[in-house]
């Protein structure tokens, strides 16, 4: 059943705005866009590079192994149409992050 389980602060976040974090065997990528915190699946789909480190322009993800993007605000894949990057609801409270895990 899926739960919004806190996984990090907006204190920690703010320091790079991306931030990488392991739940329960699921790698999370977290971005900081203005107000929004957008958590997504970490996991590049493409051969599993990690998309918290990746380049953020106008709101579109490159992955820093070899170039594949993601539209930050949907997870669809740019590069490959056919794939979407799970992307998780996120509920900020204080400044604690919560995100809807399954
Ligand atoms: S691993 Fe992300 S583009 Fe290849």
């Amino acid at each position: 059943m899926p739960r919004f389980i806190k996984v990090a602060t907006l204190e920690e976040l703010a320091a790079s705005g991306a931030l990488e974090l392991e739940h329960e065997g699921l790698i999370l990528a977290l971005f900081r866009q203005g107000d929004e915190v957008i958590a997504l699946d970490g996991m590049c789909p493409h051969q599993g590079g990690p998309l918290a480190s990746g380049e953020i322009r106008n709101s579109v993800l490159t992955c820093p192994w070899h170039g594949w993007q993601f539209d930050l605000n949907s997870g669809r894949c740019l590069t490959a149409r056919s794939i979407s990057q799970a992307r998780y609801p996120v509920r900020v409270e204080g400044s604690d992050i919560l995100v809807e895990l399954p």
